[in-house]
């Protein structure tokens, strides 16, 4: 099979499209705004170096190495064992393709408000709470269409294949989510708002860290930076043999930083502007943001068009790759057409989808609960909490444990001193796993 392969830019992009998504700019800000800001800040900082950055170049040498899909990679590099690791590997990418079930649900609601964003926004927070709950709760046909034009548009460019579809639509939506964002940033500065959300970000305050913040710094560090989940191996799978791979993974962890924090000070800068409360949870985009938006008459119109513009890219480049990983597995497997895989795939991710918007649907979600949980919430908190971080630990093992070492210094000496790669060895072998498990008890015992 012929190969296709990302250029540099192109990977480090398409990438860093995967990273910035959802996460970053609809999950980073509420749960800055529920930790207290900056020290948070700060912590999950520390952590993407000490955890993020030593899981994903784990899994990015587990993709190098073998240059296969997530199966088949684990398959290849084990030495012995190889059907257990290919389950592994099976796994996290079948937990990827389920998050994209209910990611593309959540990037329909992004798609609803950018269409309300050209008419009139809602004016106060009842009438915006009332607005969100009548679309979540009751127009199944509402969101149903939004969804399949979210996954009509992934399909259309993951059709496409990884150079001119994940490539190309990576390399200009990415610079233009952020000069979007940047954008808006400079809007920011001229408020009065805008000096008490850089306070509330970037001034330090240690008095407000306590192991919660800890937890949830680590789950969101992992959930932003798309680990645990077979994209990185796949997307790394297609990685040029010239790049550097040690500058390519802290240029995707920069621009992730850099792109949630830049988001989360045009946010709170209007969170300030109009008193809001800046730790109110998930409400915090799609309930207070339009309603703040609609307060600046038609210049709110314009901003509130770019922000879930900006948020629409960042969340399909991040939907795209994880479809991607099943859909590379079956072609490369069963040796079919990408179209073959995109049907399969596409019609899973379709089927669930449906569930999971009538799992919200008054009178209808409460008739298939599963442990307790409305569907959608279900397949959040497993995928989430206990498929995510157990991905993440078979990768930190197998690049710590499986691979040798001699192999893992080839691929890497050329863009890392030996001291630095000895320090990522220790962090992949003893200290990633044991954080990963720490996060994941915590999430499913504590919180
Ligand atoms: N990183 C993406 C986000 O922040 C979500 C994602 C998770 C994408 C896991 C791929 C894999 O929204």
């Amino acid at each position: 099979m012929q190969k296709e392969q990302f250029s540099r830019i192109g990977y480090v992009l398409a990438v860093a499209g995967s990273a910035v998504g959802l996460g970053a700019i609809w999950k980073f800000p509420y749960v800055v705004g529920e930790n207290g800001g900056s020290a948070f800040v700060m912590l999950y900082i520390l952590i993407c170096c000490l955890v993020a950055i030593p899981v994903f170049l784990a899994e990015l040498s587990i993709g190098k190495l073998s240059e296969s899909d997530s199966v088949n990679a684990f398959r290849k590099l084990a030495f012995k064992n190889k059907k257990f690791w290919g389950y592994v590997g099976g796994l996290t990418m079948v937990t990827a393709a389920v998050i994209a079930s209910y990611y593309l649900v959540i990037i329909g609601w992004v798609f609803k408000y950018l269409t309300l964003s050209f008419t009139s926004l809602p004016k106060n927070i009842e009438s915006s709470k009332d607005y969100f709950l009548e679309f979540l709760t009751k127009d199944s046909l509402g969101q149903f269409v939004f969804f399949a034009l979210a996954f009509a548009t992934c399909l259309l460019i993951l059709s496409r294949g990884v150079k001119s579809g994940i490539e190309k639509i990576s390399v200009w939506m990415m610079p233009a989510l952020f000069l979007m964002l940047l954008f808006m940033l400079f809007y920011s500065c001229t408020m009065d708002g805008f000096i008490k959300a850089a306070q509330f970000l970037l001034v330090p305050d240690f008095s407000k860290i306590t192991l919660a913040s800890f937890f949830s710094a680590l789950g969101l560090a992992f959930f932003t930076m798309s680990l645990g989940m077979a994209v990185i191996i796949t997307y790394s799978a297609s990685l040029s043999d010239d790049a550097n791979l040690f500058r390519s993974t802290i240029s995707v962890v920069g621009i992730n930083i850099l792109i949630a924090i830049i988001a989360g000070l045009v946010i709170f800068t209007f969170v300030f502007e109009f008193d809001a409360e800046p730790s109110q949870g998930v409400g915090l985009v799609f309930m207070s943001l339009p309603t703040l938006f609609a307060n600046l008459g038609f210049t709110g119109n314009i901003l509130a068009i770019m922000f879930f513009t900006a948020l629409s890219f960042a969340a399909l480049t991040s939907a795209i790759s994880i479809i991607e990983p099943f859909v590379f597995f079956l072609i490369r497997e069963f040796d079919i057409s990408r179209a073959k895989s995109l049907a399969i795939v596409g019609g899973g991710i379709f089927a669930l989808g449906i569930l999971c918007i009538f799992a919200n649907i008054e009178g209808v979600g409460d008739k298939y609960m599963v442990f307790g949980k409305d569907f959608f919430s279900f397949l959040d908190f497993t995928a989430e909490k206990i498929l995510l971080p157990l991905g993440g630990i078979g990768g930190a093992i197998f690049a710590g444990y499986i691979i040798k070492k001699e192999a893992l210094y080839t691929l890497f000496s050329p863009y890392m001193t030996d001291f630095m790669f000895d320090v990522w060895h220790i962090l992949v072998r003893y200290v990633s796993p044991i954080f990963v498990l720490a996060i994941m008890i915590n999430m499913l015992f504590f919180s």
